[in-house]
């Protein structure tokens, strides 16, 4: 296939990750022809150590005809902004999470990519790793019976006013995994019920966030499934908890913020089972999602984590925060399907269908 010509704007912490596996991994797939940043020096730096050929400004980039998608790996304030200035620029989109900081504004940016017919995307793509992939086959191949309930739970501990702004927060920054996990794993969500807090535990809390510290919150979902999310950054430690419970076994599944991770399946009166993963890409493979769109862009089919799914989480997070603002459940208005799983066993040939 002709390879994806990438761009990406922000050369921070995350980016490394992303550009070694674009540069060194998903060749097949795409090709970075330049890296920006507000920090030119950052930009510079990445684009030496990854042999990326341009480092430039974002509004160079965006002016780049070359340029066929842009990556937007800023900071989650800085998203819309930067999604809707690629987008207007004529270029496909991958956007770090979330997709911006609001439905409202997720809503404009969807709008905006459908008249310019272009693909838009984005994170998290932890649910074509290994371990949600075996999950989600072993849902599809009716091992846990018919679906009852899920929680997703995780708590650790960041008391810092940057965590918790706009576009952030324990939901926004973290529950994002877990929404798509779920979405991915069982459909769209028809309605939601939240409450959320911030608690000052220690000296160093803000006395005000811009996003709440907890966010609990109930999920009804489309297949009949009524399940529960808790996320908290005023906690300590690292503590990711997703469960499914079915009529024939209940399933661990592993941290979705992994590629990998053990998959723990107890069948009903039986001791629990760790589970051989039956996909490939168990390690950290941030960027398999932006191959998938090379190829959906390449093959006309639809990217797997497209604008559909990262909308309809975003809806659901907004959702949730809005429920407990407005002291009612809150519709949500989106539905997406369950992105298609990939291939079990196989890795790079898989992404092409
Ligand atoms: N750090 C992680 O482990 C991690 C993991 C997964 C996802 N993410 C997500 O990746 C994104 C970036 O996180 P990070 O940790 O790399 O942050 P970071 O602060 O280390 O880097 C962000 C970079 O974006 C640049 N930037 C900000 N606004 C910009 C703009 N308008 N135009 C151009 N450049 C701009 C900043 O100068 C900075 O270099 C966030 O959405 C975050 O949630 C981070």
């Amino acid at each position: 296939m002709e390879r994806l010509r990438l761009g990406v704007i922000g050369c921070g912490a995350i980016s490394a990750r992303y550009l070694e596996n674009l540069t060194r991994r998903f060749t097949s797939q795409v090709e970075v022809l330049a890296v920006a940043d507000l920090l030119p020096e950052a930009a510079a730096a990445r684009a030496a150590e990854y042999g990326v050929p341009r480092a430039c400004t974002p509004d160079e980039l965006l002016a780049d005809d070359a340029v066929e998608m842009v990556v937007n790996l800023t900071n989650a304030f800085a998203h819309y902004e930067v999604n809707l200035a690629a987008l207007r620029a004529g270029k496909h989109v991958f956007t770090e999470k979330p997709l911006a900081a609001t439905a409202a504004e997720g809503r404009l940016l969807l709008a905006e990519a459908a008249m310019r017919e272009l693909t838009l995307g984005g994170a998290p793509d932890t649910f074509l790793g290994a371990g949600l992939q075996t999950c989600r086959k072993l849902i599809d191949d009716g091992w846990l019976g018919e679906l009852i309930t899920s929680a997703a739970f995780f708590a650790f501990g960041v008391p810092s006013v940057r965590y918790h702004r706009r576009g952030a927060g324990p939901m926004f920054d973290l529950g994002v995994y877990y929404l798509t996990a779920l979405v991915a794993l069982l459909g769209p969500v028809t309605r939601v019920s939240g409450s959320t807090a911030s608690p000052r535990v220690s000296e160093h809390d803000p006395a005000e966030y811009e996003m709440p510290g907890l966010s609990c919150g109930t999920l009804d979902f489309a297949c009949g499934v009524r399940g529960v999310i808790t996320a908290t950054a005023a906690s300590f430690g690292y503590q990711p908890r997703l469960e499914l419970w079915g009529s024939e076994a209940n399933l661990t599944c592993p941290d979705p913020n992994m590629f990998g991770g053990p998959v723990v399946l107890q069948p009903r009166h039986k001791e629990p089972v760790t589970m051989p993963l039956s996909h490939g890409f168990d390690d950290n493979s941030r960027g398999l999602a932006i191959a998938d769109m090379a190829c959906a862009i390449r093959f006309g089919r639809p990217a797997r984590a497209g604008a559909d799914l990262i909308f309809h989480v975003l809806e659901v997070m907004d959702g949730i925060h809005r429920s407990s603002d407005e002291g009612r459940h809150v519709a949500i208005e989106s539905t997406c399907e369950r992105p298609a799983p990939l291939a079990a066993g196989l890795t790079r040939p898989v992404l092409e269908a």
